[in-house]
């Protein structure tokens, strides 16, 4: 009985998002960044993550290699199954946003509904779409993992931009313009953002 009651206390703590935001010294909020494969999200992703952490934030990152090969491995690249993959990592970055984080996504994210779906479950003001904006053309020279090679050779089908869709924002929170500026000024303008945003 003793114990139960103990308990009982213990799961009456709660904090709420203030109080981890006050806690961390800045508001939580969702990077959400959006682009062509081979555009550069990752790379960007983990520029504006060294960044934030160095500076003492309270910062986290989700993409494909965290988020595919588990809470979705199954799914795989249909209208569908796409929608479900941002679907899931939305619900879960509210999950860090809820605890006082910034977090920092980086998916291809090729459908708006699906981007506005993300942004209607968050706080006001808590959702940075990030469209990381880079010419096709370069996407395809630059062809990290051969993809753009197999799926216009037809080895992959459904491949965004060859023969899926991208919709790009048409009214970005932050626009990157990967193809033109180097990194550091990219991160720079996050940064820029997320201060007059007063985030940080
Ligand atoms: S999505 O559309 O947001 O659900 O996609 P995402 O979870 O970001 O996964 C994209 C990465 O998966 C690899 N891949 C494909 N991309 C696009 N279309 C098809 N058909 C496909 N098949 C596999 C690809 O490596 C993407 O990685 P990035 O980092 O974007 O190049």
């Amino acid at each position: 009985d003793e114990i139960k009651s103990t308990n009982i206390n213990f799961e009456d703590f709660q904090l709420t998002r203030e109080d981890y935001e006050k806690r961390n010294g800045h508001l939580g909020a969702v990077i959400w960044l959006t682009g062509l494969s081979g555009s550069g999200k990752s790379t960007i992703a983990k520029a504006i993550l060294a960044k934030l952490n160095a500076d003492g934030k309270h910062v986290n990152c989700l993409d494909g290699d965290n988020v595919r090969h588990g809470l979705c491995s199954d799914l795989g690249f249909t209208a569908d199954d796409r929608s479900e993959n941002i679907r899931r990592i939305g619900e879960l970055s509210k999950l860090f946003v809820e605890n006082g984080n910034i977090t920092i996504c980086s998916f291809i994210s090729p459908y708006q509904k699906d981007r506005d779906f993300v942004r209607s479950i968050l706080p006001e003001g808590k959702f940075f779409e990030t469209y990381i904006d880079c010419d096709i053309e370069t996407c395809k020279q630059r062809d990290p993992k051969g993809l753009y090679k197999k799926a216009i050779a037809g080895e992959i089908n459904g491949f965004t931009g060859i023969d899926s869709p991208y919709e790009a924002p048409t009214n970005p929170d932050i626009r990157l313009k990967s193809d033109t500026y180097p990194v550091a000024d990219l991160v720079e303008s996050v940064i820029v953002k997320l201060k007059d945003q007063g985030i940080i």
